[in-house]
């Protein structure tokens, strides 16, 4: 496995892999891997030749009082599950390389990238389509992964790609959960015993929602509300939303549709964690 910090360097390295005919994938990540990482390299080296992770903590999507400088990065640790994983290639750029001073050139997508996360962490997905167009840019892969765990960042990016006409195909990978429902998450490693544990909140919520959905519940805001009194219900929990929307648009709903999406932020002590459901009816 090749661990390669430089432009250039990465430049050659898959430009001579194509020229050998390979397509290839690419896994962007802020490292601190867990298993949710690992099964989009499993996923994205069943559609390519040669798997390329990056590893970037990037600045510019975390607002000011955000975890930017205690967000973990044990990068030892990151390198030895991509090489368990078969990954070929690991990228880890310096900030300087890909921010240098002066940068001040933003990829945006417009509105959808302005609510729920992006009204509660202003600027965020500015950052996130910025960096992401720049791997693209320097990468070129026929084929990236992302986890559905991060639904309105992977429906934004799959709408810069689609916007901006980059011939990249983009595969979204299931949620991984650990075996008591908490969706896997790099933030999950700051959570206390008692805070793990409250944490399952997000699961039950989201159950909840749908099930209230199934049983035939038609007000969308009374189930809503529901869910936010669930999560308001534990001590040392401070939702910011909990909602049920259209799973394209991300646009509020009138009345239940037969796909959907439930998402969820919320603290949990100190720590900010989101997760989502997708939602099918038969009979809405
Ligand atoms: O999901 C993440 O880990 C990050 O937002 C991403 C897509 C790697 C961009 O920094």
């Amino acid at each position: 496995m090749q661990v390669v910090g430089e432009i250039n360097a990465i430049r050659e390295i898959v430009s001579a892999k194509r020229q050998q005919g390979c397509r290839i994938g690419c896994v962007p990540t802020m490292g601190a891997l867990h298993p949710g990482h690992i099964s989009l390299v499993e996923e994205c080296s069943k559609h390519v030749d040669f798997v390329l992770v990056t590893i970037f903590v990037n600045p510019t999507q975390f607002g000011e009082g955000e975890d930017l400088g205690k967000y973990p990065r044990p990068l030892e640790d990151d390198l030895a599950a991509c090489q368990e994983a078969g990954v070929d290639c690991v990228y880890t750029p310096e900030i300087a390389a890909l921010y240098p001073e002066s940068y001040d050139t933003w990829v945006e997508v417009g509105d959808m990238s302005t609510i729920l996360e992006g009204d509660c962490r202003p600027g965020h997905f500015r950052g996130v389509t910025t960096i992401v167009a720049k791997l693209f840019n320097i990468i070129q892969p026929d084929v990236a992964c992302f986890g559905a765990k991060d639904y309105q960042q992977q429906s934004i990016l799959r709408k810069m790609v689609r916007d901006i006409n980059m011939p990249i195909e983009m595969i979204i990978c299931p949620t991984i959960r650990e075996s008591d429902g908490l969706a896997m998450s790099s933030r999950n490693r700051y959570l206390s015993t008692e805070h793990r544990q409250t944490a399952l909140c997000l699961s039950k919520a989201l159950e909840m929602g749908e099930q209230r959905l199934k049983s035939g519940e038609t007000d969308i805001s009374t189930i809503e509300q529901e869910m936010l009194k669930h999560l308001n219900s534990y001590s040392d929990v401070r939702p910011e939303y909990a909602v049920i929307r259209d799973p394209d648009s991300l646009n509020e709903l009138e009345n239940p549709q037969p796909e959907m999406v439930a998402l969820i932020a919320t603290y949990v002590g100190q720590t900010r964690l989101i997760d989502n459901r997708r939602i099918t009816l038969k009979n809405p």
